[in-house]
């Protein structure tokens, strides 16, 4: 199958791009590599170098003909949206309708979404499941949730097929510990250095941590099914911070103490979602214990520590 990966120079994109050409996908990225890296980027793949707001996004995807597009290419920081929402809508949001536009016009048969947790806000009830009702508490959640129903009304006018897929907190190799980087990409880099990681409030808050691989797997499996709709992609179980510290220690073999901090305002306490309706759909499950992801995880971090 022909697929184009949009932010496929990124953490997640990469793995969906590593897996699609594992199983001889003929694959296309494009991304502006402003938090995406060029390392990242499979050699086996046809790469542009462009942001998705760019009209010359037509020619690149009336190049390509891809059957398929995954859409991952997003302003993915919650901060970020908050210091400056407008950039945010404008990358998220009117880059999403620049691709579909080109992709209505291509003949792209199929797009699926890397859609977040962040759309439902402050859960009334765990786990979330996509029944819940949405709320997002920022405008990052904003930008990603307007895309699902452009989404939706792109498929009634123009037939264009698509599969939502609502990511909990993914980790594992190649996510950035620097800045506002997933906190398993952080607490692994500090404790490889022998620093202690900050934890914010009693560390009691629970989060989905699901690996990057089978998130990758997720990707796989939404675009060989046709039926769309929305998907949380998630391990189903809310592990403390705590907990994930400890986990963490016993992988590395340290014995450091964290630092703990007040709550950071606006932290969401309990978060974990509900992933039965994509092991039903889609056929998916995850397949990595946290154990097992955090030991990759960690192999890769300390591979890049040595490597300096
Ligand atoms: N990491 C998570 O835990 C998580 C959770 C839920 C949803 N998501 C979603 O998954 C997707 C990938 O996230 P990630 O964590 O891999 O982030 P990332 O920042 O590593 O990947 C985003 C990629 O998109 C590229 N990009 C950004 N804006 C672009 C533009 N205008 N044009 C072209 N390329 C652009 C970046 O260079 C980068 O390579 C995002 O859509 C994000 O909203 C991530």
């Amino acid at each position: 199958m022909r697929v184009l990966v949009t932010g496929g120079a990124g953490f997640i994109g990469s793995h969906i791009v590593d897996l699609l050409v594992e199983t001889g996908h003929q694959v296309g990225v494009v991304d502006n590599l402003s938090t995406g890296h060029f390392e990242n980027i499979n050699p086996r793949v046809n790469f542009y170098k462009l942001d998705i707001c760019d009209r010359a996004l037509r020619e690149t995807v009336a190049r390509e003909k891809p059957e398929a597009v995954i859409h991952l290419a997003a302003q993915a920081d919650v901060q970020c949206s908050i210091n400056n929402p407008l950039a945010d809508a404008s990358n998220n949001i009117l880059g999403a309708i620049n691709l579909l536009q080109a992709c209505v016009g291509h003949g792209v048969g199929k797009i699926v979404y890397a859609s977040t947790a962040a759309v439902y806000g402050n859960p009334s009830y765990l786990p979330l499941d996509e029944g819940h009702p949405v709320g997002p508490q920022n405008p990052y959640g904003i930008s990603k949730y307007t895309v699902e129903h452009y989404l939706r009304v792109y498929k009634e006018i123009s037939g264009v097929n698509y599969t939502v897929l609502r990511f909990a907190n993914v980790y594992g190799a190649r996510q950035d510990s620097a800045g506002e980087g997933g906190v398993v990409a952080i607490f692994a880099d500090k404790i490889l250095r022998g620093e202690r990681p900050h934890i914010f409030g009693s560390g009691e808050q629970t989060r989905d941590f699901v690996y990057v691989k089978d998130v990758a797997s997720a990707g796989m499996a939404a675009l060989h099914r046709r039926d769309g709709g929305v998907f949380n992609i998630s391990t189903g179980e809310g592990v403390s911070v705590n907990r994930l510290f400890q986990k963490l220690l016993e992988v590395t073999g340290s014995r450091l103490e964290p630092v703990y901090k007040p709550p950071r305002p606006g932290d969401i306490t309990h978060s974990y979602l509900a992933n039965r309706s994509a092991c039903t759909t889609l056929d998916w499950r995850p397949r990595y214990s946290l154990a097992d992801g955090l030991r990759e995880t960690v192999a890769f971090y300390r591979r890049r520590l040595v490597a300096g």
